[in-house]
C-alpha cells in the first residue's frame, strides 16, 4: 500500500492523436507536461516495415550493452552487435527521430526551435533481463528520475518520447512517483555536499564531459538516494501504467519518477530542451532545487 493515494488523473494526461503529424490544439498539453504529467496518446502507433521485424532480436544487442543507441546528428549507431544489420537500424531509428519531430510540431510547438542534442534507443531487452543482472543503481525497475553521471546538462530537460513496438500483445508496465517538489522535499535532507574539487577532478580525467554543476551532483544524489531507499520504492507514492503496444508516451524523465516494471521492444526518444523554452520554467527540477536550496545551483 502506497503511504498516501496518487491518482491515475494526476499523473497522466490522455491524448487522442492518432498521426505523428496530428496538429494538436491544446495548450494543457503543455502545461501539464511541465507540471510533471506523462502525456499518453494511446493511439498513436509507429509503424514497423514487415522487413525490420526480424530486428526485434535481443541478440542484436552488442554484449555488456543494454541498448542500440543512434545519434541521428551523426547518423551513428552504437551498440549493435551485427554489423549486417546497420543500415536497417540506421533507417528505422533515423524514421522514429523523424516521427518524433513531427510529433513536437504538432503537439508541443512551443519547443520546435528549442530541442537538441537528439538520441534515440531500439531496446531490444526484455526488462526483467536488465533488471536481475543491474546493480541497484543502474536498476530502473525502482522509481528514479533520470540523470547523467558522464554527461552534465547544467539544468537542461530530459524530454523523452517512447513507443511500445512489442509485436506480441505484451505492454510495457510503469510505476510513476509523486510531484518533483514533493520528492525533492523529501530526499533533500538526504543528499551530500557539494564538492567542487571533486567535480573539476572527474572532468579532468574523463569521467565526466563537462565540470559537473552543483544542480547534476543533486540530481544524481537525488537519483540514487530514490533507488536505494527500499521502503520508498515499496510504499512511497505511486501509480501504474500499462503502455499497450500501439501506443506512444512523453515526459519529462528529468522530472518524472518513473520505474519500468515489465515488458519488451521499444523505442524511445530524447531532446534536452534549456529551461528557458519551457512555458514555465518554475517548473523545472532547477527552479524547484534552487527554491529549496535558496541558492544558485549553475
Ligand atoms: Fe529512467
Amino acid at each position: 500500500m502506497s503511504e498516501q493515494a496518487l491518482s491515475r488523473d494526476r499523473v497522466i494526461r490522455t491524448l487522442p492523436l492518432t498521426h505523428w503529424n496530428q496538429p494538436h490544439h491544446d495548450s494543457g498539453a503543455l502545461a501539464s507536461l511541465e507540471q510533471g504529467n506523462v502525456l499518453f496518446l494511446p493511439h498513436l502507433s509507429f509503424t514497423l516495415m514487415p522487413e525490420e521485424l526480424k530486428l526485434l532480436d535481443p541478440a542484436l544487442v552488442a554484449p555488456k550493452r543494454k541498448n542500440i543507441t543512434f545519434d541521428p546528428q551523426h547518423n551513428r549507431v552504437r551498440g549493435l552487435a551485427r554489423q549486417q544489420y546497420a543500415q536497417q537500424v540506421t533507417d528505422l531509428l533515423s524514421r522514429y527521430y523523424q516521427h518524433c519531430l513531427q510529433l513536437i510540431d504538432a503537439l508541443l510547438p512551443e519547443y520546435r526551435h528549442a530541442v537538441h542534442s537528439p538520441s534515440n534507443t531500439l531496446r531490444l531487452h526484455p526488462v526483467s533481463t536488465w533488471r536481475s543482472k543491474s546493480s541497484w543503481r543502474k536498476d530502473d525497475s525502482r522509481l528514479h528520475v533520470d540523470a547523467f553521471p558522464s554527461r552534465p546538462i547544467h539544468g537542461e530537460r530530459i524530454l523523452r518520447i517512447f513507443n511500445n513496438i512489442n509485436p506480441h500483445g505484451e505492454n510495457r508496465e510503469w510505476r510513476v512517483g509523486e510531484p518533483f517538489p514533493v520528492l525533492a522535499q523529501r530526499f533533500m535532507p538526504h543528499l551530500s555536499g557539494y564538492s567542487p574539487l571533486s567535480s573539476w577532478f572527474q572532468q579532468r580525467i574523463g569521467m565526466t564531459k563537462s565540470l559537473r554543476s552543483r544542480y547534476d551532483h543533486m540530481m544524481l544524489q537525488l537519483h540514487d538516494a530514490m533507488k536505494a531507499d527500499r521502503k520508498y520504492q515499496e510504499q512511497g507514492p505511486q501509480v501504474t501504467l500499462s503502455l499497450p503496444p500501439g501506443s506512444s508516451w512523453i515526459c519529462f524523465a528529468d522530472q518524472t519518477p518513473h520505474a519500468a516494471m515489465s515488458g519488451q521492444f521499444m523505442l524511445e526518444q530524447t531532446f534536452l530542451l534549456p529551461v528557458s523554452a519551457m512555458l514555465n520554467p518554475q517548473n523545472s527540477p532547477l527552479a524547484v532545487l534552487e527554491k529549496l536550496m535558496q541558492q544558485p545551483l549553475l
